[in-house]
């Protein structure tokens, strides 16, 4: 995957720019607030067509354009995926209706034709660092499973499908739940719901314990390089309905995550229809599902030690940084396609050894657009082969030449 050039126009702070985008390391410098997290937040946006931080798409079109009657942000790229070169287009609207009410939509091109956002999301790759997703590690479960579930979307077609079909259900037959444990009725009126719940929660079982497995030999190879051999990193999913359940006076003791990622579809689903059954007097009493695919958990562990409770904060970031280079390998070996590398502000809280470590990694081959604040933070060597983008206010002013690592911090 290479991202060749880049257009935004009313793209957050940026009002206008089109920019031809090298081949391997791009250091975005700049000060604070000048839109560099912007700039990777808009390359992102094209691969996933869903802000990872903002709440509504109408918060990226420019403040200044908004206050127009009919506002329009507008992302466009040309790209290689493998030997094919494609254009995209995402025009983001907002536009007020007959009776004065706000509403936004976007308009998804992929080489000239019309498409479904669902259909465009993953034809263009690429894998995001952000300082927030220590959340990953540190934060409550919902992060963790969405880590998951947006590298899945990624690479596995219809698994964005399937998700969405999951909640759906979930709501519905939580609706029902609500309405047995308030008002009473007849419990079978649960069997439509269980039966349509349990072929869904199977396929995304399925995709995550394979998801897991894969990420969890990958992760421990980088994890163990980048922290020289001192942090053995595992990737330990807990379902909340587990097909192969390990016997309770085994569990204190067990230090290996369970591989299940052999356990067919199939049998997934009878056994969650099953457990779905014993689950049911409590569930009518909570008035909600207690098992299922939204109630799982994903932990990571050093050394046997969960990180997220015990973890130092170089710790942390350290784990996250591997996620990130194993989820950019994962995606590479699912979909024969290397994404385009997004870091931002990656190299802060790191020591210097592991700062150099990172640096070293990221070959001259892999497209890689990293933001910084601070020269010095980057290595000579990495200084010497990247180029680099200053920005200003939502501009790009031209590179300048690279100074030394020994310079003061920018500006
Ligand atoms: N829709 C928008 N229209 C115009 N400006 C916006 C919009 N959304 C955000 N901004 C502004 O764009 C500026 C750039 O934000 P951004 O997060 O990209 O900065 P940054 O260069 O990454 O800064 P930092 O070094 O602090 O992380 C901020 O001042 C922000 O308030
Ligand atoms: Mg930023």
């Amino acid at each position: 995957m290479q991202l060749q050039r880049l257009s935004l126009t009313q793209f957050r702070n940026f009002a206008r720019l089109d920019v031809k985008v090298p081949e391997g390391a791009v250091l975005i410098v700049g000060r604070n607030a000048q839109g560099k997290t912007s700039l990777l937040e808009a390359i992102y946006y094209l691969a996933t067509l869903d802000s990872f931080h903002a709440e509504t798409d109408r918060q990226l079109i420019n403040f200044i354009e908004a206050r127009k009657p009919l506002a329009v942000a507008r992302l466009q790229a040309t790209y290689h995926r493998g030997m094919q070169q494609h254009q995209m287009e995402v025009r983001i609207i907002r536009e007020q209706t007959r009776n004065g009410v706000d509403r936004s939509r976007k308009e998804v091109l992929l080489d000239g034709a019309k498409k479904k956002a669902g259909e465009v999301a993953g034809q263009f790759q690429a894998v995001l660092f952000l300082p927030q997703m220590l959340q990953i590690v540190e934060g409550t479960p919902r992060h963790r499973r969405r880590y998951l579930d947006s590298a899945l979307t990624q690479v596995q077609s219809g698994y964005g499908e399937q998700l969405g079909e999951y909640e759906n259900i979930l709501s519905q037959r939580n609706a029902l739940l609500k309405q047995l444990s308030e008002n009473g009725g007849d419990r079978n009126q649960l069997d439509f719901w269980d039966e349509r719940i349990s072929h869904r929660a199977a396929q995304l079982l399925h995709a995550r314990f394979q998801a897991v497995q894969e990420l969890d030999a990958l992760a421990g190879r980088l994890h163990h390089e980048l922290t020289r051999g001192a942090e053995v990193l595992r990737l330990n999913y807990q379902p909340s309905y587990d097909p192969i359940p390990t016997p309770a006076k085994q569990r204190t003791l067990i230090q290996e995550p369970t591989d299940r990622s052999r356990v067919d579809e199939g049998k997934l689903e009878s056994g969650f229809l099953k457990a779905l059954e014993a689950t049911r007097g409590e569930d009518v009493a909570r008035g909600s599902t207690s098992i299922g695919p939204h109630r799982d958990e994903l932990r990571f562990l050093s050394n046997g030690v969960d990180l997220g409770s015990y973890g130092s904060r170089g710790q942390v970031r350290t784990t996250l940084l591997t996620l990130k280079l194993a989820e950019l390998d994962w995606m590479q070996a699912r979909s024969g396609f290397r994404p385009v590398l997004l870091l931002d502000e990656v190299l802060a809280e790191l020591d210097q050894l592991r700062r150099a470590d990172l640096l070293g990694r990221l070959g001259d081959k892999q497209q890689v657009l990293l933001t910084t604040t601070d020269f010095n933070l980057f290595t000579p060597e990495f200084l010497a082969r990247a180029k680099r983008w200053e920005i200003e206010e939502g501009r790009l002013k031209s590179g300048d030449p690279i100074p030394p690592a020994s310079q003061a911090p920018f500006p």
